[in-house]
């Protein structure tokens, strides 16, 4: 009898219970295990503690979660999930695209490295940096978007019009993640998220909120998006960019029509974008997975 697949999610949500039945649909057993509960241990046949998985690995592990914690619990929970690699378990999305996803300021410099439209960004540490960055680009009339740099789901976000309105370095943690604020463009106040799988743009949908933050855990409403094939090309090339597998891309026109890359995230959420398509996501991305990781000749092995 085969390992199941492993989801690391921390609790028995819709996204789970989507995807466990994706991979049922196959043939596929999947378990869901909280990431937080994982860890080293030495007595353990392979060295990690993964609940339900003593003896034998998970043949995949499909990442639904890593949750907010201390330094230490987060790089805990992506050194597992580098240990499973190292030992031949396909991690969807892959640990190291992860970390670049997850990180904004990372994000903002792998993006613009690989020549994909995105706002410009700094990521400082010193107050006094951060007050020079905010003093150009008010200077030029630009505002500022200030971002936790492990942020989500819209929290946590500030624009800034004057340098006095930086906040001091305890309240953003000692990092200020900035980015050039580039909205509302011509369509009075909107954005887009993409779903990339294996590289292709599979579903997209615009996002419209009460304000300026288009969440859809902040509010936002959700509606086709518009078929142009830039938003497709923008998502594709972040994705591929930062090495992820499977992709939840924002993007936004500024006020001259441009698109422009906001971030990418490497654990989305899609309930909202189901809503607008009528594939089904979580059987898009199981059978992307096992199509890579786990081709029919090998499941039975
Ligand atoms: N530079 C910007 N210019 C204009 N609007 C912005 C900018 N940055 C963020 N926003 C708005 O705020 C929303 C949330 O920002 P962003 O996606 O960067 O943060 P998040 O909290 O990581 O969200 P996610 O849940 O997608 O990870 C965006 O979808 C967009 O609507
Ligand atoms: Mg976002």
């Amino acid at each position: 009898m085969n390992a199941p697949v492993v989801i690391f999610a921390d609790t028995p949500g819709w996204h789970s219970r989507r995807l466990r039945r994706a991979f049922a649909a196959r043939g596929v057993a999947a378990r869901r295990v909280p990431l937080r509960d994982c860890g080293f241990d030495a007595a353990a046949p392979h060295g990690l503690r993964i609940p339900g998985f003593a003896r034998r690995l998970p043949r995949a592990a499909f990442v639904r979660g890593i949750s907010a914690g201390s330094l230490e619990e987060i790089v805990l929970r992506l050194e597992v999930l580098h240990a499973l690699k190292s030992l031949g378990v396909p991690v969807y999305n892959p640990p190291r695209a992860l970390e670049l996803a997850v990180n904004k300021g990372m994000t903002a410099f792998v993006l613009a490295r690989a020549g994909v439209p995105t706002p410009p960004a700094w990521t400082v540490a010193e107050p006094a940096a951060a007050r020079r960055c905010a003093i150009a680009e008010c200077a030029r009339g630009h505002e500022l978007v200030l971002k936790p740099v492990f942020g989500a789901q819209g929290a946590g976000l500030r624009r800034i019009a004057a340098p006095h309105e930086l906040p001091p370095p305890e309240a953003v943690g000692g990092v200020y993640h900035l980015q050039r604020y580039v909205g509302p463009g011509a369509d009075g106040g909107e954005d887009y998220r993409v779903l990339v799988v294996n590289g292709a743009a599979r579903a997209a949908m615009t996002r419209r909120g009460r304000g300026w933050i288009h969440n859809v855990a902040q509010g936002a409403r959700c509606r086709p998006a518009p078929d142009d094939p830039l938003l497709h090309e923008y998502a594709e090339r972040a994705a591929a960019a930062l090495g992820l597998d499977y992709a939840g891309v924002d993007l936004i026109r500024d006020r001259d029509g441009r698109l422009t890359v906001l971030e990418v995230n490497g654990i989305p959420a899609w309930r909202g974008l189901q809503s607008q398509t009528a594939q089904d996501i979580a059987q898009i991305l199981a059978d992307d997975l096992l199509a890579r990781h786990l081709p029919p000749a090998r499941r039975c092995a």
